[in-house]
């Protein structure tokens, strides 16, 4: 493939410091030259995963510097820490706490001005979905970060594209949809700038386990996976790490 994979794992608010040495011992083995294997703990076990020698990044961070801002994570102490990578903009983020297009991409710029690597999540309501209007949506969530900051900051970047029907539910889009939108977002970019466009991996979420890794993979603009469940699972998440190289 011309871009490296990355498989990276979601664990959201879940996991233990007892399964972050058993996914770890795992995971291992399979981050190499040929996959990038990156688990995003909870926070507060970012400095567990990181001295088990596996790449690790933090499930968001704030937009601002520091100062008096309760409860938020300051990218420059996860770059501080070791984080190489952030998620930004997460359906969950969206939904759940409200975070706009427009805070989505003050993070990315916050998660850049510190080096840390934003993986940038978009994606479709399955009402959207049936509305037809999944292209729209996912085009406004990108361009969001673009005219924030300008074609070029997609360099240093990953987009994740996560359908929010296909999330938790077992419902996984099928290679064919999967790939639609990854085209799709891909051919946009590459009105933009098609070297940025050609060099960005773009991530499917949604659904993704030990059987259905492989196909996915295998889709020409599929650069690997944001796992979410399978991500708490040593055997099923080596299993898709093993997919992508
Ligand atoms: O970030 C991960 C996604 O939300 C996917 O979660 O694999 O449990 O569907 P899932």
């Amino acid at each position: 493939a011309q871009r490296k994979p990355i498989v990276a794992g979601n664990w959201k608010m879940n996991g233990s410091v007892e399964l972050v040495s058993q996914v770890c011992d795992e995971v291992k083995k399979y981050s190499n030259s040929n996959v990038d294997v990156i688990i995003f703990p909870p926070a507060l076990l970012l400095s567990e995963v990181l001295s088990e020698n596996v790449e690790a990044g933090t499930q968001t961070i704030s937009e601002f510097d520091s100062g008096a801002f309760t409860g938020e994570i300051h990218a420059q102490l996860a770059k501080q820490l070791g984080a190489k990578y952030t998620l930004v903009g997460h359906s969950e983020r969206r939904s759940i706490f409200k975070e706009s297009d427009q805070q989505v991409a003050d993070k990315f710029a916050k998660a850049q001005e510190f080096g840390l690597i934003p993986i940038l999540c978009v994606g479709e309501t399955e009402s959207e979905r049936e509305a037809g209007k999944t292209e729209q949506v996912v085009a406004k969530q990108i361009k969001a970060v673009i005219s924030k900051l300008g074609i070029a900051a997609l360099n240093d970047s990953v987009i994740a594209y996560e359908p929010v029907w296909a999330i938790g539910t077992g419902k996984t889009a099928s290679p064919e949809q999967a790939q639609a939108v990854h085209k799709f977002i891909r051919d946009m970019l590459i009105a933009y700038d098609e070297q940025v466009a050609n060099a960005l991996r773009i991530l499917y979420g949604g659904s993704v386990n030990e059987k259905n890794s492989e196909l996915l993979f295998a889709q020409a603009d599929i650069d690997g996976g944001l796992i979410g469940g399978a991500s708490l699972k040593k055997d099923a998440f080596a299993s898709i790490c093993k997919s992508a190289v």
